[in-house]
C-alpha cells in the first residue's frame, strides 16, 4: 500500500492505474476509520480493481473550532486499518495543500442543502461539497461510496457529481450498525459508557416512527412516536427528527398511498448526548 500527500502525486498514481486498464474505487473519510467504513472498502473492493481512502479532516466543513480540534486523528491507527483491508493507496493531504493560500472557490449545495443539517450547521455542505469535488479531481475514480448514515452528504454529492458531470458513479452503502442498533460513528468513540448506552434511544426512536407509520398518514403522530423515545432518555437532547422525500429532502406532513414503498420516505434524526451530536436516518417503509 502506497501513502500519497500531494495531488499531484495522487493524480499520477491515479493515471498510472487507469492506464493499465484499472478502474478505481475510492473511499472519502476524515478518519477515526471503524468497521463502517472497512465495509465502504469492501464495498469499493468488490466495484473495482484498485481501492483509494483519502483521511483528511476538513476544516471548511466544521462550524465549531473546537469540535475540528477535538476530531480524532489517529492516522497510524487508519493507514493500519487501510493497509488490512487491501487498500492499494492512501490520500492524506495537508491543510495547507487542499487549501494553499489563495484558495477561493466554493461549490453551493443549492436547497438539498437547505434543510434539516444545513440550517443547523451554517457552510457544512459547503464546505463537504468543496473538498469531494477537490476529492474527485484528485483520485479521478470510477466509483466512489458514501455511508447513508450522512443521507443528507450522500444526496448532496450525488447531485452535484449530476450538475457539474463529474463522471463518477456514487454509491450510497447502508448504515452499519453495532449490535445494539447504534449507527457506527467516528463519534462514537467521545461518549462516555453511560453515554453510549443511552444512545440506544436513537436507533430506537427511529424503529417506533417506522411502527407508527404502518398505522397513520399524519407525518406528526410518527414523530410524535420517535420523539417519546428520546425524550425518555435523560442522557438524550433532541435537536431534530423530520420526515422527508427521499430525492428532494423536502420535509413531508402526510404519508399519501404513492409515498408508502421502500426507497421513497425516509425519518432523520438529530440527539446530542452531552457535547457530542449524533445524527442517524432510515426508511420509513423498509422492504
Ligand atoms: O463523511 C465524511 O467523512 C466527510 O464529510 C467527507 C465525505 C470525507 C468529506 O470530508
Amino acid at each position: 500500500m502506497i501513502t500519497l500527500s500531494s495531488t499531484t502525486d495522487m493524480r499520477s498514481w491515479a493515471e498510472q492505474q487507469r492506464a493499465a486498464g484499472k478502474t478505481i474505487g475510492f473511499v472519502p473519510t476524515m478518519g477515526a476509520l471503524h468497521s463502517g467504513h472497512v465495509a465502504l472498502i469492501a464495498d469499493a473492493a468488490r466495484r473495482a480493481d484498485v481501492v483509494v481512502v483519502s483521511i483528511f479532516v476538513n476544516p471548511l466543513q466544521f462550524n465549531e473550532s473546537t469540535d475540528f480540534d477535538s476530531y480524532p486523528r489517529p492516522i497510524h491507527d487508519d493507514v493500519a486499518t487501510c493497509s488490512a483491508a487491501g487498500v492499494a493507496a492512501v490520500f492524506a493531504p495537508t491543510a495547507s495543500a487542499m487549501y494553499p493560500p489563495g484558495f477561493q472557490t466554493r461549490v453551493l449545495s443549492g436547497a438539498l442543502g437547505d434543510v434539516m443539517e444545513g440550517p443547523n450547521r451554517p457552510g457544512h455542505f459547503e464546505g463537504v461539497a468543496t473538498i469531494v469535488a477537490k476529492l474527485l479531481g484528485a483520485v479521478r475514480p470510477h466509483v466512489a461510496i458514501f455511508g447513508q448514515k450522512d443521507f443528507q452528504q450522500l444526496r448532496i454529492i450525488t447531485q452535484m457529481v449530476t450538475d457539474l458531470e463529474l463522471g463518477v458513479e456514487i454509491i450510497g452503502h447502508p448504515i452499519v450498525r453495532d449490535p445494539d442498533g447504534v449507527a457506527q460513528s467516528s463519534r462514537n468513540a467521545r461518549l462516555s459508557t453511560n453515554q453510549r448506552r443511552a444512545a440506544v434511544a436513537v436507533p430506537h426512536s427511529l424503529d417506533a416512527a417506522v411502527w407508527a407509520a404502518n398505522d397513520t398518514d399524519d407525518v406528526e403522530v410518527v414523530v410524535s412516536a420517535a420523539l417519546a423515545v428520546v425524550v425518555g432518555e435523560p442522557l438524550a437532547e433532541h435537536e431534530y427528527t423530520t420526515v422527508f422525500d427521499a430525492t428532494t429532502l423536502q420535509a413531508i406532513s402526510t404519508l399519501t398511498p404513492a409515498l408508502r414503498s421502500p426507497g421513497k420516505v425516509r425519518i432523520g434524526t438529530a440527539v446530542w448526548f452531552g457535547d457530542i451530536r449524533l445524527i442517524d436516518n432510515c426508511d420509513l417503509f423498509p422492504a
